[in-house]
């Protein structure tokens, strides 16, 4: 069966939120380097990434650099730059093939403290993409869901300053507008491997109402298989909104 039509007939969620843990286990199981964990989780991505826009995903968020990441060992942080890089590097090259499967790229988080090639890269690959409508796939960079609460609470300030807004008007389409994320709907799932169960501060705002699924598998062992059960588990839940 084309994977178009596996799941024409239950409801997906309108937008995925992954978060790419257990590769430094993964890595530490087999006595390699952390960094070729991530490595291999930047192949799920593409996996992942692909598949989910070929089964009619509208939109999917993935976790690849959290705002306390940072902390982690310089060697690591670099490791995690560079297969940033080489994915946009391929996102270019294969500009072509792409634009025929309509993936939008999109970055979200605080990009300021990211390397200027990155960003050059980061703002090309997002134009040559923007127009692209079958599927947005952002990927988290620097991205906290506090921080970015922060942010649209400055933008919004700034505002009242201005005399723009009135305080008493500001309503929650406000601050979403001034989300990373705005133009795309909640998050409505959001997908852990590697059995921990924590949302580790991604899309804070937008999860409010997300259902959440976990796997032991770790992220470079995830397969599509794995994404077909955690869409089926959703179409599964019974999603009432704080109704009866
Ligand atoms: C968490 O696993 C994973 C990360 C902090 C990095 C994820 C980044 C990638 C998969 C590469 C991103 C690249 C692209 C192209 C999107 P962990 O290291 O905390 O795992 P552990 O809990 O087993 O140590």
């Amino acid at each position: 069966m084309a994977n178009s039509e596996k799941f024409k007939d239950i409801v997906l969620p309108r937008h995925v939120g992954v978060i790419m843990d257990g590769n430094g286990r993964w890595a530490k199981k087999r006595g390699l380097p952390r960094y070729e964990g991530h490595r291999e989780g930047a192949k799920t991505f593409r996996r992942i990434a692909e598949y989910a826009s070929e089964i009619g995903i509208k939109n999917i968020t993935f976790y690849a650099f959290s705002s306390e990441n940072w902390k982690r060992p310089p060697q690591e942080v670099n490791a995690i730059m560079q297969l940033l890089r080489e994915y946009l590097d391929e996102a270019e090259r294969r500009q072509k093939e792409n634009e025929e499967k309509g993936i939008r790229i999109r970055f979200i988080g605080d990009l300021s403290r990211l390397p200027e090639d990155i960003r050059k890269k980061i703002e090309e690959a997002q134009k040559l993409s923007e127009e692209k409508t079958k599927c947005t796939v952002s990927i988290a960079v620097n991205y906290g869901g506090r921080q970015e609460i922060v942010k649209a609470v400055r933008d919004i300030a700034e505002k009242a300053r201005k005399g723009e807004i009135k305080p008493e008007d500001i309503t929650e389409a406000d601050i979403e507008n001034c989300l990373y994320t705005a133009g795309i709907p909640d998050a409505d799932l959001i997908i852990r491997p590697s059995g921990e169960k924590r949302l580790s501060n991604f899309l804070t705002w937008q999860s409010v109402y997300a259902e959440f699924y976990y796997t032991d598998v770790l992220w470079p062992d995830f397969t599509t298989d794995d994404f077909d059960k955690a869409i089926l588990d959703f179409a599964n839940r019974d999603r009432r909104f704080g109704g009866v």
